[in-house]
């Protein structure tokens, strides 16, 4: 369960029409809650990853498309919810639990029937989304900590934890259930570039929960593996195709053939709703491309902890800027799901 100084808190929860989340962006260096009053608002929070994280990206889209519903007029309410749906699927193209939630909240509105009835639909179906994300996650929890060894050394890549879901995580949630247990966990944080979620975001939250860590840049983690200083690999996906391929941030699929090549096992921890049974391999994963700013500068605070944006590239020069990869199943020594720990070819029993 995700504590903050002690406190219980979600990532993302409804309160009367309010989404309010934690707001990512500020962190580590504040922690605020980031107030949304209506659909419009939440689903420009996700575009720009005020909430981020596959999980939380999904109970986002939930409870976007529940305010849509409880703002939506009597007189032409179902068109309003639908143009509401259209504008939160075009936040962000890769994260599964996106269009999982919203598929399942515009179910619930339109099997109701009518405004009145279709709003508490509307909102029941979100919650529930949501309470189901957390109990998912705590169960991969529960079930991952037995492939954590004692002592463990284990690197991530990214943010999969209580940040990027509604609670527990995804790639952490093994690792916050294992320390529980007593056994001594050490994580290899990589910095994640270019937005440095493992930097900013992975180190605060194992920081809250008294991992113990160290960042490391990017390109370090073959040198750390080949050194025999990792014992596993763990982390979570934005959508994994039917064959047990697994779309997570750009830089995944490095992270696998490495641990691969070095004999070290590479897990991913995921629920069931990131699974995409329509996408026959990775090749059907849709792969955002973000602005090529992210890359030609950086993001940091000064020493008087002003947020600035530094260049790091000559002016003029271009970039690319792809946000996921899709890691092959034959990379994959497990996938943790709420249902069960599979190999990735076996990840169609689940169905
Ligand atoms: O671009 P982001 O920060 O939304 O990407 C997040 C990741 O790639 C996570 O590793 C992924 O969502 C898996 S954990 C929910």
């Amino acid at each position: 369960m995700m504590l903050v100084k002690g406190t219980h808190y979600r990532t993302i929860w409804l309160e009367g029409s309010r989404v309010r989340m934690i707001n990512q962006p500020l962190l580590p260096h504040s922690f605020e809650i980031f107030d949304s009053t209506d659909h419009q608002e939440t689903a420009a929070a996700i575009r720009t990853m005020i909430v981020r994280g596959a999980g939380a990206i999904g109970a986002a889209g939930g409870f976007a498309l529940a305010q849509a519903a409880l703002e939506a007029p009597e007189k032409g309410f179902f068109d309003y919810v639908d143009r509401a749906f259209v504008t939160i699927r075009s936040t962000r193209p890769t994260a599964q639990n996106l269009f999982y939630s919203l598929e399942r909240v515009l179910r619930a509105i339109k099997a109701a029937g009518n405004p009145a009835l279709s709003k508490r639909a509307a909102v029941q179906e979100a919650e529930a989304i949501a309470d189901q994300d957390a109990a998912a996650c705590k169960r991969i929890g529960e079930l991952g900590k037995s492939l954590v060894p004692d002592p463990a050394r284990v690197l991530t890549h990214c943010n999969a934890g209580w940040l990027a879901f509604v609670d527990w995580g995804s790639a952490l949630s093994p690792l916050y259930a294992a320390k529980r247990e007593g056994k001594k966990v050490f994580v290899w944080v990589d910095e994640t570039r270019p937005r440095c979620q493992g930097a900013f975001l992975t180190a605060w939250e194992l920081g809250e929960e008294n991992v113990p860590l160290a960042l490391i840049p990017d390109n370090a983690s073959g040198y750390y593996m080949k050194k025999g200083e990792v014992d596993m690999v763990i982390v979570g996906s934005d959508r994994i195709a039917r064959n047990g391929d697994v779309a997570n941030k750009i830089g995944t699929y490095e992270k696998a053939v490495l641990a691969r090549e070095n004999d070290i096992p590479f897990y991913v921890a995921a629920p069931i709703s990131t699974i995409d049974w329509e996408c026959r391999s990775g090749d059907d994963i849709p792969i955002e491309e973000r602005s090529e700013d992210e890359v030609l500068s950086i993001c940091g605070r000064d020493k008087h902890e002003e947020l600035k944006s530094v260049r790091i590239a000559p002016s003029g020069t271009k970039a690319r800027n792809p946000a996921f990869d899709v890691t092959p199943a034959k990379y994959i020594s497990a996938i943790i799901t709420e249902k069960g720990i599979v190999k990735p070819h076996d990840l169609i029993s689940l169905k």
